[in-house]
């Protein structure tokens, strides 16, 4: 069956990477009708703004989409146009695997999911300074607001991961111990969600330190991690950093009518144009992306021949190690497919 699917190739090394990608989909007959959308600066250049509509139409109506990563100016400039689809699309779950690919690392056997909550909690930006005095700035105040529908929502989409792919146990992680009121709902409601699942999916509760500390500590004891939205923010950057790192790394913002796939690393400006990025990361978004419209089959074809081109045919960007180009790697997956 054939989708339609939006495709915003992004700036930097983004046209590099999804160049690659595509190949790589067409050698592995994935079915998608892409409809090429622009995001960030190459949007600016193209339609004058750094977020069309017409981009924002596009997902919409195809609810589906493959991205690059958008420069964002620091400072002043436009506001984060990945933040901004997710608000617009209310993508609640940012879906973020961790696994050893590359042998000789330091933790061999890491396999774990973080699912964050990515549009509550403290990211509602509610964040604002007080004048006392002559002291513009001499009290600053965030809020924190979790509903229970917003907790119940991303917990089940932790359980529910959990159970299409296999995966035994899902870790709850919290601060409940001192956030009573908004950390202890998100824990009430998981263990209301959790009893749901009884027999089927262990559930394990950690306290957020303790777990930031089990991480580097024994991070194969972790299966699927559930958490709120700036805990799920530190702990998946920690969790990426134990397997090699950002050339590896794929994220999904999920919601109820929309997904939006792509690599938690940014544009890359420092290497741009060289075509010596590593493509691995969009590669493993575009597999998240084959899961996601239940071609489970097309998904583990991927990664399975994105993993043999690095472990068994060496074939490795220098990020990895190696020197093969962005081409080349993506030459040697199709050639494992
Ligand atoms: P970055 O992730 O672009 O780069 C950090 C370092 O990692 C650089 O040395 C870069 O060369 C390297 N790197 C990243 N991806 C790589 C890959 N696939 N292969 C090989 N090396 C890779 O982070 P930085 O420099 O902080 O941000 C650059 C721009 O990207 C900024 O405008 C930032 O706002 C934006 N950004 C966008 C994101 C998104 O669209 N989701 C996410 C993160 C940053
Ligand atoms: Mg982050």
């Amino acid at each position: 069956m054939r989708r339609e699917a939006t495709l915003i190739r992004g700036d930097g090394i983004g046209p590099e990477i999804t160049q690659a990608t595509l190949q790589v989909l067409e050698a592995l007959g994935a079915q998608f009708d892409w409809d090429e959308q622009y995001g960030g600066v190459t949007a600016i250049e193209k339609a004058g703004t750094p977020l069309p509509d017409a981009t924002l139409e596009s997902v919409r109506r195809t609810g589906l989409a493959l991205k690059g990563p958008l420069t964002t100016p620091l400072g002043g400039g436009y506001r984060s146009v990945t933040v901004a689809l997710r608000q617009e699309f209310e993508l609640y779950a940012n879906v973020r695997p961790v696994k050893s690919i590359v042998p000789g690392g330091k933790f061999p056997d890491v396999d774990l999911v973080v699912i964050r909550e990515n549009v509550e909690g403290l990211y509602v930006g509610i964040d604002r300074t007080f004048k006392v005095g002559d002291d513009p700035k001499a009290l600053a105040q965030t809020m924190s607001v979790m509903t229970r529908d917003g907790c119940r929502r991303i917990v089940r989409y932790a359980f529910e991961y959990a159970r299409k792919h296999g995966r035994k146990k899902v870790t709850v992680v919290h601060k409940a111990n001192i956030l009573k009121a908004t950390s202890g709902l998100f824990l009430e409601t998981a263990r209301q969600v959790a009893e749901g699942y009884e027999g089927r999916i262990a559930v394990d509760e950690k306290i957020v330190d303790n777990a930031a500390m089990q991480l580097v500590i024994n991070p194969a004891q972790f299966d699927v991690i559930v958490t709120t939205n700036l805990f799920g923010d530190i702990l998946s950057d920690e969790a990426s950093g134990l397997v090699g790192g950002l050339g590896l790394a794929p994220g999904a913002n999920v919601g109820e009518t929309a997904a939006i796939f792509e690599p938690v690393h940014g544009s890359a400006p420092d290497i741009a144009g060289q075509g010596i990025a590593n493509p691995a990361a969009q590669l493993l978004a575009a597999a998240m992306m084959l899961d996601h419209v239940e071609e489970l089959d097309a998904a583990a074809r991927l990664r399975c021949a994105l993993e043999l081109a690095i472990v068994k045919d060496n074939v490795r960007t220098r990020d990895l190690g190696g020197s093969a180009s962005t081409a080349e790697f993506a030459r040697a997956v199709a050639r494992r497919l």
